[in-house]
């Protein structure tokens, strides 16, 4: 059997959450594969919103079994208070969720060294989520991180080793450490996840596959926060790109099927770093508004623009997408027209390739399309689509070479038109 993947195209918080939820029904098994509770994922379903940040959005079906792979860093303790809040809600997360030996622990000292790094690079500063992903990435590349499997054996005396590193460096930077009630409640935060199924998840994983199991990798922020080939360094510490679920959870690529590109109808973006198509006027507030754009952990509001095909393209080749999924179209429901950014200038010269920076001087080169002016919520089949929208599918298929199979027209589970 195959794994899918589903991941982001754009600058993250294109509504994968929504979707893997949708998607989980036709799975035996949903994974995470890089990233931790930077991100924020939310499904909406019988009036109810939840925001998932490390545990994966198949939690909410019947029967799935949900695994947090190796290439994710936990934060103990908000790891707990998701669990703790899924548990309250009936699900009976012990039993559906497991949890990879090899994935790293985010210490708190990591969270004080990812603020203290971003304090140290003032104006230039990356706008991270503060979360300790960087910090505890660059443990794991340098070799000094803790994993889940560290739990079990000497783990008092491997906590104060990396501590001690991470305390020397916060003094340098002149960072006062109190860290007594932080490290009880991550202490006890480590307990709880000894009462969960640590596995192994490279094997389980393979032996699913070989046992005719179906899988779905879901990523977590998107392609342009890819640490290689995204806006670096404005960028996440994981490869968020399809290649991000062959060593997140120990599958060879050979296993891979259909990759699911997913990403709005226009384009958002938390956090610093370089927007081509980023709006300053009142459009970029409008799509703010209602689209509700606002970050899913931070609060903070998300940048927004027009859908960037050219980042895109780049999006698609890396990851090499089979399927596309377009979310909150509804967004633009009440626009007159709308545009498409098809290539950038620069220096006066054309191009529609993605170049190795966007730092530059980008000026967007737009197609302008008519809006369809019409309220896509309620719309539940392919049949009712208005001739403009169905126009504008056209026109993004025909630019992106990719078919659009699934469409999203509001936050709810409800609003997923599956195209046949
Ligand atoms: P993720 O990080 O990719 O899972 O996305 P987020 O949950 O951070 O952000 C997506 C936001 O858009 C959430 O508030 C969703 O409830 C909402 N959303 C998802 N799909 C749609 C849609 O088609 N239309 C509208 N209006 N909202 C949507
Ligand atoms: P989901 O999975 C949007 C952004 C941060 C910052 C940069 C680095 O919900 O789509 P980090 O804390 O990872 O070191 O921050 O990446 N970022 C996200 N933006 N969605 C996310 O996740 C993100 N996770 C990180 O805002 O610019
Ligand atoms: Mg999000």
């Amino acid at each position: 059997m195959k794994v899918d993947v589903l991941l982001g195209l754009q600058w993250g918080d294109e509504g994968k959450g929504k979707v893997v939820d949708v998607l989980t029904p036709r799975y035996d098994v949903v994974a995470r594969f890089q990233g931790g509770p930077n991100a924020g994922h939310t499904l909406e379903f019988e009036g109810k919103k939840y925001v998932l940040r490390s545990i994966p959005s198949g939690i909410f079906q019947h029967g799935q079994v949900n695994i947090i792979g190796n290439g994710v860093v936990l934060d103990p303790v908000l790891f707990k208070d998701e669990a703790v809040a899924l548990e309250a809600s009936g699900i009976d997360i012990k039993k559906v969720l497991k949890i990879s030996k090899k994935a790293h622990l985010i210490m708190p000292t990591h969270r004080l060294l990812d603020a203290a790094n971003e304090q140290r690079k003032g104006d230039a500063k990356i706008g991270t989520t503060g979360k300790g992903i960087g910090p505890t990435y660059t443990d794991k590349i340098s070799r000094n991180g803790l994993r889940i499997g560290d739990i079990f054996c000497n783990f008092e005396s491997k906590y104060a080793a990396a501590k001690a590193k991470h305390i020397d460096t916060l003094n340098a930077f002149g960072v006062a450490v109190d860290l007594e009630e932080k490290e009880k409640a991550w202490m006890d935060a480590i307990e709880y996840i000894k009462t969960f199924d640590i596995i192994d998840s490279e094997f389980y994983v393979n032996k699913m596959l070989d046992e005719g199991k179906s899988v779905l990798c879901e990523g977590a922020q998107g392609t342009m926060l890819d640490v290689d080939f995204g806006s670096y360094p404005f960028v996440t510490s994981s490869n968020t790109i399809c290649a991000g679920a062959c060593s997140g959870l120990g599958i060879a690529p050979n296993r891979i099927g259909e990759v699911f590109g997913i990403f709005k109808a226009y384009c958002t973006r938390v956090g610093s770093g370089p927007f081509p198509t980023e709006l300053f006027d009142e459009t970029g507030k409008t799509i703010r508004a209602i689209g509700h754009e606002y970050g899913a952990v931070t609060g903070r509001e998300r940048r927004c623009g027009w859908i960037d095909l050219v980042a895109l393209r780049y999006a698609i080749m890396l990851n090499g997408v089979t399927q596309l999924i377009m979310m909150k179209s509804d967004v633009l429901d009440s626009f007159e027209t709308i545009k498409a950014c098809v290539a950038y200038r620069i220096n006066g010269e054309e191009t529609r390739d993605f170049p190795f920076s966007i730092d530059e001087d980008i000026e967007p080169v737009y197609v302008e399309l008519p809006g369809w002016q019409t309220d896509m919520t309620r719309i539940k089949a392919e049949s009712d689509f208005p001739k403009n929208f169905k126009d504008y599918i056209a026109f993004l298929e025909n630019e992106l070479k990719v078919p659009i199979t699934i469409l999203s027209v509001g936050p709810d589970r409800e609003q997923t038109i599956v195209r046949n």
